[in-house]
């Protein structure tokens, strides 16, 4: 019996040492420690074994099933580094990547940014309001009488309720008025909605930004100066203004911006408006708020508004507005 164990071993010992696949290694295992495999069917032998000589034969039949279950083992971890070395040799890590396409920002919102980060820098506050407004927000308040012909049905979107879309974010200065005491230097990025027939040159909706600054003697050099060093900083140190009188109902005076420098094609282009906030704006939301921090006797201030998507198309020399909304990745790839 001895030596037939020793000749099983030698035999699965080589038998597993030569399998070269999972499937055949599976058979080896079958065949040597199976429920009738060659070590199984030589422990029934045990039977004919003198009794004093079973402690031993029993320790040496263990010996085998053991060196054989660790002969499988170790062959199967060598079966598996093979299989990962040669997935690991048709990985060629120098093959260009699949490239997720990242995105980048709509040339409208690149402008938005860099006018917030410069007037952020001269201390303005970002300031919201709601798109849908009161006519008291976007026309009352600011001393724009009933007759006014931006408050005309056909130039502003009405809701059955009486509200409307806000024909400019000028309705901010009052939100913003209504709820925070003076100083306030704030601007206002936002949509804003007119009655257009949309073409080349209009959209029903558009993009603005406000300003307001109020506080104890602020004067039209400090409007001049702000937006001066705005417009510099935006298209550079030689950008030339023109402050052209004009009439707003919520300022007074109240002028138009022009601006010519060289990244707008050296042409002057009519930009914003502004003013110094008229003193029946203050008295407007006085009576709102009910009480005198905005009193035109001991504050004043100025402010503005311009429109975004001109400048940007003006800027990335686009020709038709429509491109700005329409969600054209061919257009917008561009930028
Ligand atoms: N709200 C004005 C417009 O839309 C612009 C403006 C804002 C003018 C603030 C003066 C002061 O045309």
């Amino acid at each position: 019996m001895e030596q037939q164990i020793e000749v099983l071993r030698g035999e699965a010992l080589e038998a597993i040492g030569a399998v070269s696949d999972q499937p055949s290694l599976d058979a080896a295992r079958v065949r040597f420690l199976g429920k009738s495999g060659a070590i199984t069917t030589l422990s029934e032998g045990m039977r004919h074994v003198a009794k004093e000589d079973r402690p031993r034969f029993g320790k040496l039949l263990n010996d085998l099933r053991q060196a054989v279950t660790s002969a499988l083992e170790a062959q199967e971890i060598r079966l598996l580094e093979k299989a990962d070395a040669a997935a690991a040799a048709s990985l060629d890590l120098t093959l260009p990547g699949t490239f997720p396409g990242a995105g980048t920002l709509h040339p409208l919102t690149q402008l938005m940014d860099r006018a917030v980060k410069c007037f952020r820098r001269m201390g303005f506050a970002i300031a919201d309001g709601p798109d849908i407004e009161t006519e008291w927000h976007c026309f009352d308040a600011l001393n724009t009488p009933p007759d006014h012909p931006a408050r005309n049905e056909q130039d502003t979107f009405y809701l059955p309720d009486g509200r409307l879309l806000r024909s400019h974010t000028s309705t901010v200065q009052i939100r913003v008025m209504e709820t925070t005491p003076p100083p306030v230097r704030i601007i206002a990025p936002g949509a804003a909605y007119r009655r257009d027939e949309v073409d080349a040159t209009h959209l029903a909706q558009f993009t603005q930004m406000e300003g307001l600054y109020v506080a104890e003697n602020v004067s039209l050099a400090d409007l001049k100066g702000t937006l001066e060093f705005f417009f510099r900083e935006l298209f550079g140190p030689d950008t030339d203004l023109q402050f052209r009188p004009h009439f707003f109902p919520f300022t007074e005076p109240s002028y138009e911006i022009d601006i010519r420098t060289e990244a707008l094609g050296n042409q002057w282009m009519e930009l914003a408006g502004c003013g110094m906030v008229d003193p029946a704006v203050f008295e407007a939301v006085c009576e709102r708020r009910g009480d005198r921090v905005f009193d035109p006797e001991s504050v004043s201030g100025f402010a503005f508004g311009f429109g975004l998507d001109r400048l940007a198309m003006n800027l990335a020399k686009i020709s038709d507005i429509r491109m700005l909304v329409e969600n054209d990745l061919r257009f917008l790839r561009q930028f």
